[in-house]
């Protein structure tokens, strides 16, 4: 790949990153402003998508080449609901079965090769299955299985582990997901200030707790997607505007009348891992903002920690929360993988066991803190830092977004393409970029629906050139991501934009 010539692009890795010297997987960070910018000028236009005939001939690809997977989804249907149980799994054209995961590339059922941009929805900071991983598992399993509900060394070796490279998190609570860890901070939160609310960014996704399904994907959207869920559960939960302190500030003031916040929760990259990415004193304003009112601030690291950085985003802004959430990445992609850490006198309310006669917060999980998921966790992080992996994935990701950048510059398309290290965006439905207008709401459900076709649309195309993506729309690269695959990937990618529909544009 040639070097970066435009002007649009300001990520590019220094050369003390490329050589790896850097302890963090964002080189250079990215002001946000020119972002907005050209993402506001892509929904100014209307969605620009794949020529229908070239679309078509995609659409074949899966007919042609996926036809035992096309087989078992169908029977799958009758089964499972929706035939599919993975919110990250490609329904469009069908869902594809993988049967083999292998360094930064996946196989399916029918012999297909792809390049792994999904990682998992980001856990595979090493690449998917390394060995270095899997081996101590296996020794596991031969010897003691995969849970007892006791205790199990490897709890404390990953607890210390974590501790090490984080020290705002004094102490470590392992849980089962994500979703899980979020639940426990806010807990926590509330039993220790005594308050109620929670304020989290608009878009922002912390799992799928009652509380949670709050404002996902379209700031403002608040109880679009809780069906099921009774008002009640919402009731405690509020948004600020997405990288806007102003509107932080003025919910905590408003909240103040209303009981006070127990917490601010947000990811430190900006809500759905820096898809609305936030400027760079962000979460230090966040933080000032919540000891001035008296909350508590809780980072959600669930794809950040051990992706930024073994110091997690905290480390890479400088920023300390009270709370950290972890997830995925803590198990290495192992089952199952969760966890909350932090102040020791918030995370001592946690204390499991028999204790009694002092408040305490309850959680649990039989899985929780499994000997598997602590085995695999602790080597995930031990090779990390022997392979400085986070370094790798985020250079990874600067060439891929550059060389996206480059592409799209060249074809003079408007679509827009940056990156946090290792968590690369490539908008070009832009789906999460629709305006919530509550008084034109049947206008703005087509336009979701527009334009969430057209995501799945690029996705299925990417699919067929033998790219995975999340949701078409971002990527994930690992360690085991080589300038080889990104180069492949990028003539990929190039190959799809050949056939863009240019109509819609100007
Ligand atoms: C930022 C963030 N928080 C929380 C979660 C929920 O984690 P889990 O899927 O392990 O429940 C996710 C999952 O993708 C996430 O990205």
């Amino acid at each position: 790949m040639g070097k970066m010539e435009s002007q649009a692009y300001d990520g590019v890795a220094n050369e003390a990153g490329r050589a790896g010297g850097g302890q963090y997987g964002i080189t250079n960070y990215q002001s946000p402003k020119p972002i907005y910018a050209k993402l506001d000028r892509l929904m100014a236009l209307p969605p620009i998508g794949i020529k229908a005939a070239a679309m078509e001939e995609y659409l074949k690809f899966f007919e042609r080449s996926c036809a035992k997977s096309k087989k078992i989804v169908a029977e799958a249907k009758s089964y499972i609901p929706g035939g599919v149980q993975h919110n990250l799994a490609f329904n469009y054209p069908f869902p594809v079965v993988f049967t083999r995961a292998e360094g930064a590339y996946l196989h399916d059922i029918d012999g297909n090769r792809y390049i792994d941009f999904l990682q998992a929805g980001g856990p595979t900071i090493l690449g998917s299955n390394p060995r270095e991983v899997r081996e101590p598992v296996i020794e596991l399993l031969n010897e003691c299985g995969p849970v007892t509900g006791l205790f199990h060394e490897f709890e404390l070796k990953i607890a210390k582990e974590i501790c090490r490279h984080m020290p705002a998190v004094e102490k470590f609570r392992m849980l089962g997901s994500g979703t899980e860890a979020v639940m426990t901070a806010i807990r926590i939160a509330r039993l220790h200030t005594g308050k109620k609310n929670i304020l989290k960014i608009g878009g922002a996704y912390h799992g799928w707790s009652d509380q949670m399904v709050y404002s996902l994907k379209l700031p403002g959207s608040r109880r679009f997607e809780a069906h099921g869920i009774p008002r009640v559960c919402t009731k405690y939960t509020c948004e600020a505007k997405p990288n806007d302190l102003a509107s932080l500030e003025r919910n905590l003031r408003l909240n103040k009348i209303r009981g006070g916040t127990a917490a601010v929760i947000i990811e430190p990259v900006g809500p759905e891992s820096g898809t609305r990415p936030v400027d760079k004193d962000y979460n230090a304003g966040v933080r000032r903002l919540c000891d001035k009112h008296g909350a508590l601030l809780i980072f959600d690291e669930v794809v950040t920690a051990f992706r930024i950085g073994l110091g997690g985003a905290q480390g890479y802004f400088d920023v300390r929360p009270d709370l950290t959430v972890f997830g995925k990445i803590v198990g290495g992609g192992y089952p199952s993988a969760g966890g909350v850490g932090g102040r020791r006198d918030l995370i001592d309310l946690l204390a499991a066991g028999l204790e009694s006669g002092k408040k305490k917060c309850y959680s649990g999980g039989t899985l929780a803190a499994n000997p598997l998921t602590s085995v695999a966790g602790y080597y995930t992080i031990k090779e990390i830092e022997r392979t400085n992996a986070c370094v790798k994935a985020g250079l990874a990701g600067d060439r891929l977004t550059q060389g996206l950048v480059e592409l799209i510059d060249r074809l003079e398309l408007p679509y827009v393409a940056y990156n946090q290290g290792s968590i690369c965006h490539l908008e070009t439905a832009a789906g999460m970029f629709i305006k919530l207008d509550w008084l034109k709401i049947f206008k703005v459900l087509k336009e979701i629906k527009v334009r969430k076709l057209e995501m799945e649309k690029f996705g299925a195309a990417y699919m067929a050139e033998g790219v995975v993506t999340l949701a078409g729309s971002r990527m994930y690269t690992s360690a085991a991501t080589t300038d080889e695959v990104v180069d492949d990937a990028l003539v990929r990618f190039a190959r799809v934009f050949a056939n863009i529909d240019r109509e819609g544009i100007k």
